[in-house]
């Protein structure tokens, strides 16, 4: 991944705005240099037979979405029309799929990078290979993570405000942006 002026001039107006501890900064440069040493080159599948769904189970625990206990995980990406893993070097390191009906309506969910690979069109390249699987259906829809839209938005994703959810929990009775 090459640092960009435009992402170089938006680090330093970040690091500007709320500098970094020196751990976190240090930590920032292990990884990128680490990963620029191993010579990060991350492949992406929709091959779903050797995937180990543990591993999966373990990404979801890294968001805060609920438990997604490995058995369940593994019933549900199964389910899907459409998916894509992302791996470096054999590794799983993030995923998303869709939730569809073949023909008319689909949903992309499920889209999770792990937190040492956030940041690096990772997450751009699975939701790019999304829509194109999705290309012939007549709705395509996501609800975004709070905090997330910024990120669906650069992708050209239109923010709806007619879409509805019917109330699981009471996080979901509350409306959020
Ligand atoms: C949201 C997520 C999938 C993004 O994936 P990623 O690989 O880190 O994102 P990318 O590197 O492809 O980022 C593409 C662009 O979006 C921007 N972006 C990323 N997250 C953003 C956010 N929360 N708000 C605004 N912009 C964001 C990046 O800065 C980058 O911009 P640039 O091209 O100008 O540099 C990832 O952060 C993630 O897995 N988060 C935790 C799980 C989650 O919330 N998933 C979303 C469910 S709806």
């Amino acid at each position: 991944m090459q640092l960009t002026k435009h992402k170089f001039n938006k680090l330093v107006k970040f690091a500007r705005e709320s500098p970094p501890s020196l751990d976190s900064l240090a930590l920032a440069i292990y990884q990128n240099v680490s990963r620029k040493s191993r010579n990060m080159d991350i492949t992406y599948t929709s091959e779903i037979n050797d995937i180990d769904w543990n591993e999966v189970s373990s990404i979801f625990g890294t968001v805060d979405w609920g438990d997604r206990p490995a058995d369940l995980v593994e019933s549900a990406f199964k389910k899907s029309s459409f998916v894509r893993f992302a791996f470096d070097q054999g590794k799983l390191i993030g995923f998303g799929r869709t939730v569809d009906d073949g023909e008319f309506y689909g949903w992309v969910v499920d889209l999770i990078i792990k937190p040492e690979y956030q940041g690096n069109g990772i997450g751009t390249h699975i939701v790019k290979a999304l829509e194109k699987d999705l290309e012939s259906y007549v709705t395509t829809m996501l609800t975004a993570a709070p905090g997330k839209s910024g990120f669906y938005e650069k992708l050209g994703w239109v923010k709806q405000t007619a879409s509805y959810i019917w109330p699981r929990t009471k996080g979901q009775s509350q409306s959020f942006t």
